[in-house]
């Protein structure tokens, strides 16, 4: 029999994150105060994180330890497997050795609570009783609901009110797991009462939420906000799933030529793919590719820039691939693709020509997704067929070179609260959506008059 999986003890689970920014090849800009046009300092951040997370989203130490509190709730699904993909590689018949990890053994289903849990930690730990968030589809917000409630704090969610409608599942997890979910636009807060005002039947989306979430937080002493990817600490949490995946790999002694993720913010793509860069940068050769959609182009299409956030901008100036913070993404399933930035890590390194992103179109995805299901049997987040698409590209790119190549990459979740989408998908009633240039020039006038970076 061939092996399939490759598992760790519980004892070699890693016991630091990685901070990519200790080895950064060139400097990055910093993130600037739109009113002053200054970076911005730990003090302008208070009021939205605790000061033990700001500490970290600025930290340039390499290794930064994982609290024991954190490590004891990673151990509920962690070390996740590595798996070789052996059953999709005899249906590519291409010269590739694929191999994945599973976060989607989570409870939750997805990469998200790698975060969640440790920002829940740190918050708790700094004497914050409440988080605040938003969520689009609902990974980020039940991954968070959990997180509050193991380490009793109380959470508020704001879920775009198309998906709360649309969505019951995630919903109700977010519910079972104790958390306050609220449609979005809400009566709680003055951004959502305007826009109600305005329109009483706002569908919500992602930007209105954020605002509601970051004023609900900064209104209460005893809160904070919460943001599930982008950030430098969020990046840094995910780094666990690298940092196994290379443990796994050294005791098969395989080593990848390609790692890939796919990215909405950037965030389980860096984890899986951060530890490797660290490598590429010490002079390792390896292909490192971030999958997109091409209806939400970031990387691919977007220039590099200083752009907020949100759509109501209400950030900071981050130094990014942006489309515009007013940019509205046409209505494809992968919901946590739908972003119109990308992580300031991610783009950094992108801008350095370390990281090649990729687009790849709906029906590209959904066809690759199908066929993981039908090979691998797991069925995937719509976001995480994404990469599937890229490692089949790979591999037709490898029998075409007649090349060798072994691919590691992340599946970031699995698809079983998305199963509407397989749904449209499998009547034929998915289509791609072509993104006219004239569409992203008009989005992004916005930044026109933003400092360059
Ligand atoms: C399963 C899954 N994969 C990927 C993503 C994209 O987010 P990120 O780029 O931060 O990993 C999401 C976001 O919701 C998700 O739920």
């Amino acid at each position: 029999m061939e092996q399939v999986k490759v598992f760790l003890d519980e004892s070699d689970i890693p016991r630091q994150w990685y901070n990519i920014l200790a080895d950064m090849p060139t400097p990055m800009s910093p993130p600037l105060h739109p009113g002053t046009g200054q970076p911005v300092g730990p003090d302008d951040l208070a009021p939205v994180f605790p000061m033990n997370l700001i500490e970290q989203e600025v930290s340039s130490e390499r290794w930064i330890d994982i609290p024991e509190e954190v490590l004891e709730k990673y151990l509920l699904w962690r070390p996740t497997p590595l798996y070789r993909a052996r059953n999709f590689e005899k249906l590519l018949d291409a010269p590739v050795q694929i191999y994945y990890k599973h976060e989607g053994v989570s409870p939750p289903g997805s990469h998200k609570p790698n975060t969640a849990i440790a920002q829940a930690y740190y918050n708790k730990a700094f004497g914050i009783e409440r988080l605040s968030t938003e969520t689009g589809a609902g990974q980020w917000g039940s991954a968070l609901s959990m997180a509050c409630q193991m380490f009793g704090l109380e959470c508020r969610v704001f879920m775009v009110r198309v998906s709360y409608d649309q969505k019951p599942y995630r919903r109700l997890m977010m519910m079972t797991w104790g958390a306050n979910c609220v449609p979005s636009p809400s009566d709680l807060t003055a951004a959502g009462r305007k826009i109600m005002a305005e329109n009483p039947d706002s569908p919500g989306s992602l930007g209105i939420a954020i605002s509601e979430a970051i004023e609900d937080a900064v209104a209460d002493e005893k809160a904070r906000y919460s943001l599930g990817s982008v950030l430098n600490h969020v990046l840094l949490h995910q780094t666990i799933i690298g940092l196994e995946a290379q443990k796994q790999m050294e005791k098969i002694g395989v080593y990848p030529n390609v790692v890939m993720g796919c990215a909405g913010g950037g965030s389980n793509f860096a984890g899986v793919a951060l530890p490797f860069v660290r490598d590429k940068i010490h002079g390792k050769e390896l292909s490192v590719v971030a999958a997109e959609p091409s209806s939400c182009p970031t990387m691919t299409r977007g220039p590099f820039a200083y752009d907020f956030g949100d759509t109501a901008m209400t950030t900071p100036l981050l130094p990014m691939y942006t489309l515009g913070h007013d940019f509205v993404p046409a209505p494809i399933h992968a919901g946590g693709l739908r972003y119109h930035g990308m992580a300031p890590v991610v783009s950094h390194l992108v801008k350095e020509g370390i990281i090649e992103p990729r687009a790849f179109n709906q029906l590209e995805t959904f066809t690759a997704g199908v066929n993981w299901a039908r090979t691998e049997g797991f069925i995937s987040a719509p976001e995480t067929n994404h990469v599937i698409a890229a490692v089949v590209q790979e591999a037709e790119r490898a029998k075409e070179e007649g090349k060798e190549k072994v691919i590691l990459f992340n599946w970031s979740g699995h698809g079983l609260v998305d199963l509407a989408a397989y749904e449209a998908f499998l009547s034929g009633q998915l289509t791609n959506y072509a993104l006219p240039e004239e569409e992203i020039r008009r989005a992004l006038q916005t930044i026109e008059q933003f400092p360059k970076p």
